[in-house]
């Protein structure tokens, strides 16, 4: 998987760096073509000596060379990579990375890469579980970069705990599994719809639910990891997208979500419906805030809306797939095999509210996949991007 991969490994100033030799070693042996950038810190851990010999390529580590001034494009490297992969990366860098700060060639061909960034964290474990920290990695894995957890154990600290740079052989795994997946689906075309839709009773009020999104943009961002061309219909949700193979229609109500979904039902080969689509909308709406009135209770007409599952099951074609998601809080089984029955879909993922951490808003789910038979494949508790990840590999082999 990694024959003829170029990577750009970049080493900041950590005791790990000691490791960033070994990865070369085991990328190189696997094929792999390695260019290293380093941080000037990092050459007080590690000598560019070493890592050139070990690449056979000079080692990159200012934005010219001091005695000619032949100039060392990050650009370049940006374009020229097929993945960066940045081991050890400190608290200080993962910072700098997340805030956009240019101050070292590192950070610069980081801020140029166009390809996937996986970065695997070494520090100390109180430096890792700080807020600061943590807040820098989230916001670097919502910019789509892939994060490889250090692991728990000794550290350089003489303390315990998480913080230890993952070993080279699992980050190299962790490569060659991206490799082996990244174009598994590549010219197959997804719809996905996520987060809750609004219905407005007046300027100021709407009737919603509580879906924050996470779970459907999961999957738009897993399909197109594997190199599917994802259309993302979303409701009104504080999600970002940046992946280049989505292609995101953000829509408020369930009626423009219904318009939206049925125009590009046609083109994909199949559809996931993750959004919490609002049942009824209020029959009228009103142009002007509704006032309170002292007239005690206060009744709202409701209508019906479209149901997109129901349409699309109508509209599939014998080529395309059609699954819907069930939230359930009793009979989960039950109501889930039926809703698929009534709408004609080929396959429900059932998350139940009495699984705690399972459902809205949270980070984690917990599913089971039923099909139109009622064989159902459970799976635990986990983030909802390792589910999301379930799902693409549940669908992989029924999508070919
Ligand atoms: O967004 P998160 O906070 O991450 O939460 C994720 C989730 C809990 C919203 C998600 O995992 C989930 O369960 N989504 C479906 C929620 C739901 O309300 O399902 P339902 O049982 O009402 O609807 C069944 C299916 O019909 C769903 O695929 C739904 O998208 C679809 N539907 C429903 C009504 C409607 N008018 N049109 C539809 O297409």
């Amino acid at each position: 998987m990694l024959w003829n991969k170029k990577i750009v490994i970049g080493i900041t100033g950590s005791i790990a760096a000691y490791k960033a030799a070994c990865l070369c070693r085991a990328l190189i042996k696997k094929g792999a073509e390695v260019q290293v950038v380093i941080t000037p810190a990092g050459k007080e851990f590690i000598t560019p000596v070493t890592l050139s010999a070990l690449t056979q390529k000079p080692v990159v580590s200012e934005f010219f060379t001091a005695n000619d001034g032949t100039w060392h494009s990050h650009v370049d490297l940006g374009l020229w990579a097929d993945a960066m992969l940045i081991a050890p990366a400190t608290a200080a860098s993962i910072g700098k990375m997340a805030n956009g700060i240019a101050d070292n060639i590192l950070i610069t061909t980081y801020l140029s890469m166009k390809a996937p960034v996986f970065i695997a964290p070494a520090m100390d474990l109180d430096m890792y579980a700080h807020p600061s920290t943590q807040q820098n990695l989230n916001k670097l894995q919502s910019f789509g970069n892939y994060i490889i957890e250090p692991a728990t154990g000794f550290l350089a600290s003489a303390l315990e705990g998480k913080g230890r740079m993952e070993e080279p052989d699992k980050i190299v795994e962790i490569l060659e599994n991206y490799f082996a997946h990244s174009t598994d689906l590549a010219r197959k075309k997804i719809l996905i719809t996520a987060g809750p839709t609004y219905e407005k009773i007046d300027p100021v009020r709407y009737i919603g639910n509580y879906s924050s999104g996470k779970m459907g943009f999961a999957l738009a961002e897993a399909f197109a990891t594997r190199g599917a061309e994802v259309v993302l219909i979303a409701g009104p949700v504080k999600m970002e997208t940046i992946h280049p193979n989505i292609r995101r229609i953000d829509v408020e109500s369930a009626k423009e979500m219904y318009q939206s979904a049925i125009e590009e039902f046609a083109n994909v080969d199949t559809a996931i419906l993750c959004a919490a689509v609002a049942d009824y909308r209020p029959k009228n709406y009103s142009e002007n805030k509704l006032k309170r009135e002292d007239k005690g209770d206060f009744s709202l007409e409701l209508t019906a809306n479209p149901d997109i599952a129901a349409t699309l099951g109508k509209l599939k074609k014998a080529n395309q797939l059609l699954v819907g998601f069930a939230l359930e809080t009793d009979n989960e089984q039950t109501n889930a095999l039926a809703k698929l029955q009534k709408k004609n879909l080929n396959f429900i993922v059932l998350n139940s509210l009495k699984d705690e951490g399972a459902g809205f808003q949270g980070d984690t789910n917990k599913i089971s996949i039923i099909d139109a038979q009622g064989k159902t494949t459970a799976f635990e508790m986990k983030s909802k991007k390792a589910v999301a990840e379930d799902i693409v590999d549940f669908l992989r082999n029924r999508l070919s």
